[in-house]
């Protein structure tokens, strides 16, 4: 029975309010809906629109795979607000979840959630690079060798010659270094203690905006109705694996819950950043996506799959600053989010660790930066390996698959606590009922199924491996089921 001993909301909120260490409350809901978008929008509008449509084979449909993803994500954003702002704590879904479901599915979920934060970041950082190509190309006239800034997979399969790269022990050296670089960076300032400064991120959202309206601006004057024809060349099959490729465009409006110890009125502020940053992405990824798609015949785009926008602007002969400024906010935009994420992987493992399902180690604290250096080095090391030898989609479907699983246990996790706790005052309660939980779980399993059977298979090992931990060390080590023995 203890592995689904779970712990009280009350006690939660109470150890969070207690003695230690209290975080400020000083973000207000303008601050709070910024942070969802900076965490939003990325590599997913800037890469993964090229992906969804060519390798999904969704074409100009991904409009509707971008509708669909949306209305999913909606409901799970309903369900993330009524609980944010009930149990107002940094901890997120790892905490909902040992709430409502008990501790094994909160291991689960921690370990569930490395998928969405560090693998996630994986493939932003991948996508950073192809920009910061074009932006360094669309600048100096120069390329970055590409054996340099691509994985071996993505290398051979964009037909270059392997026998042209250097060579090490016979072995050919194809090694993504430009991604590795900029996780060592990231690593590095969020070790110093960059202070969680939402004025930086609110201008880096600022340009990122400015850029999209920009070439959504443009790509309406390149626009060609002919290029919707074929509207649909996958049918619903294409449509929903489109809308499971590019619901990792809207990643990250629940990152708005890891700050809700720092929010002031978290109860009004939160359903509002959460709700708001996901509906003002919808209606830009829907520009981005109309123009794009009418730029362009959607097959053009394989050549620069990574790096759509400024395919559809190459494709129409745009001035090289134009091009350069997609770049740019490309690069501005994937910064924004590596650091969002590359910030919360961090205290999810500290959460795990002070509640001694990870080692304490995991939990030190800077002696100077007071930052949790030793989980933001081992993330960044994480990251940093992967980025330089996984291509961008595979990293992406990973993330997907373990977000939408996070996703359904939070709705799952609303169902559960309507049920055993009725008369808890809820701030905010997800209208349409016990209907809004059960069609974010529809629906996510719904984009889970679009999924390629290799996501699924590398999902269920990673689930396997993270169980493993759990019975070695987590089972052991507890603080809960120490404390009730
Ligand atoms: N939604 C985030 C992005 O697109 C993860 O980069």
């Amino acid at each position: 029975m203890s592995l689904f001993q779970i712990k009280s909301v009350d006690s939660i909120v109470a150890e969070s309010e207690g003695g230690g260490q209290k975080l400020a409350r000083v973000l207000g809901s303008f601050d709070v809906t910024m942070i969802g978008i900076g965490a939003i929008v990325g590599a997913g509008i800037f890469a993964m629109v090229g992906a969804a449509a060519v390798k999904g084979n969704a074409g100009p449909s991904l409009i509707i795979s971008l509708i669909i993803t949306a209305i999913a994500c909606g409901f799970c954003a309903l369900c993330y607000a009524e609980l944010a702002a009930m149990v107002p704590i940094a901890g997120s879904a790892y905490t909902y979840t040992y709430a409502t479901m008990g501790e094994l599915v909160a291991w689960i979920i921690g370990w569930d959630l490395i998928l969405e934060y560090a693998i996630g970041n994986v493939a932003v950082a991948i996508s950073w690079s192809g920009y910061f190509n074009d932006l360094i190309k669309s600048l100096t006239g120069l390329e970055i060798p590409v054996w340099l800034r691509l994985d071996y997979h993505t290398f051979m399969l964009a037909g270059n010659d392997i026998n042209a790269v250097p060579h090490i022990f016979g072995i050919p050296v194809v090694v993504n270094l430009l991604a590795v670089s900029v996780t060592v960076l990231i690593t590095w300032v969020l070790v110093q203690g960059i202070k969680e400064s939402t004025r930086f991120n609110s201008l880096m959202v600022g340009v990122k905006l400015l850029v999209l309206a920009i070439f959504v601006g443009f790509g309406f004057y390149y626009f060609k109705v002919e290029n919707w024809t074929p509207f649909a060349p996958g049918g619903w099959k294409g449509i929903q694996a489109g809308a499971a490729y590019i619901f990792f465009a809207y990643i990250g409006f629940d990152a708005v819950s890891t700050v809700a110890e720092e929010t002031k009125d978290p109860r009004r502020n939160m359903p509002i950043g959460i709700i708001g940053s996901l509906a003002i992405c919808t209606v830009i990824y829907i520009l981005v996506a109309v123009v794009l798609t009418g730029m362009m015949p959607f097959n053009e785009l394989k050549l620069k799959i990574a790096e759509p926008l400024v395919a559809g602007l190459e494709y129409n002969h745009a001035s090289r600053w134009l091009i350069g400024l997609v770049s740019l906010g490309a690069v501005v935009a994937t910064t924004a989010v590596l650091l969002v994420f590359q910030m919360g992987q961090p205290r999810i493992f500290f959460s795990m660790s002070r509640d001694g399902l990870l080692p304490k180690y995991f939990a030190r604290v800077h002696p100077v930066h007071k930052t949790p250096h030793v989980t933001t080095i081992w993330t960044g090391i994480f990251v940093g390996v992967f980025s330089a030898f996984f291509s961008l989609d595979t990293m992406a479907e990973l993330c997907n698959i373990g977000t939408l699983f996070a996703f359904v246990l939070v709705c799952v996790g609303v169902i559960i606590l309507r049920h055993k706790e009725p008369d808890r005052p809820r701030p905010f309660r997800a209208p349409g009922g016990i209907f809004t939980p059960l069609l974010g779980i529809g629906f996510c399993l719904y984009l889970m199924m679009g999924l390629e059977f290799m996501t699924w298979m590398r999902f269920v090992a990673w689930l396997a491996a993270g169980l493993v931990i759990y019975f070695m060390y987590g089972y052991k080590n507890s603080r809960l089921r120490a404390n009730s023995l």
